[in-house]
C-alpha cells in the first residue's frame, strides 16, 4: 500500500465531529517503517490534534526518530498543506529535502521539500545547548 493510501485508510478512522473536516498522514522512516495517524479532535476544542502530530507520535513511540517522506490527504479540491505547527514537528524528524506529499480524496497530488514549507526553520542547533 502506499503511502497516499495508507495516510487515506487512517483518515476514515479521524475523530472531526466539530470541524467535520477529516485529515489522514502517514509517513515513512529512514529504515521503511510505515506510520500513520488522523485528526482526533476534542471538545474542549484546542486540544485536538493534527493527522501528522498522530503519525510523528506512533514514530516516536516505536523508537523511531528520521521521516524519508511524509503523505496528507483530505477531501478538498485542492490539496491541503500541513499547518505552521505540524511543519515544525516534521522539522524535528525529517531534513530540508524531505519530501511532502500533499493529496486530495480526488486523487490530486502536490509535493513539496521541507524547506520550501518552513525555510527558515528553528532547529536544535540554534539552541545553547544545540
Ligand atoms: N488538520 C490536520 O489534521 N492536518 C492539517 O494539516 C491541517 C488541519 C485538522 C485539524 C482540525 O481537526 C481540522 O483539520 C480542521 O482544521
Amino acid at each position: 500500500m502506499s503511502l497516499i493510501e495508507r495516510a487515506r485508510a487512517a483518515r476514515e478512522n479521524a475523530h472531526a465531529p466539530y470541524s467535520g473536516f477529516g485529515v489522514g498522514a502517514a509517513l515513512r522512516t529512514e529504515s521503511g517503517a510505515v506510520f500513520a495517524g488522523c485528526n482526533a479532535e476534542n471538545a474542549a476544542y484546542p486540544e485536538g490534534t493534527c493527522a501528522e502530530t498522530g503519525a510523528i507520535a506512533a514514530m516516536v513511540a516505536a523508537g523511531a526518530r528520521r521521516i524519508a517522506e511524509i503523505a496528507i490527504i483530505a477531501d478538498t479540491p485542492e490539496p491541503i498543506s500541513p499547518c505552521g505547527g505540524c511543519r515544525q514537528r516534521i522539522a524535528e524528524f525529517a531534513g530540508p529535502r524531505t519530501r511532502i506529499v500533499m493529496a486530495t480524496l480526488s486523487g490530486r497530488m502536490r509535493t513539496a521539500t521541507l524547506e520550501e514549507l518552513l525555510p527558515g526553520a528553528f532547529a536544535s542547533a540554534q539552541l545553547p545547548r544545540g
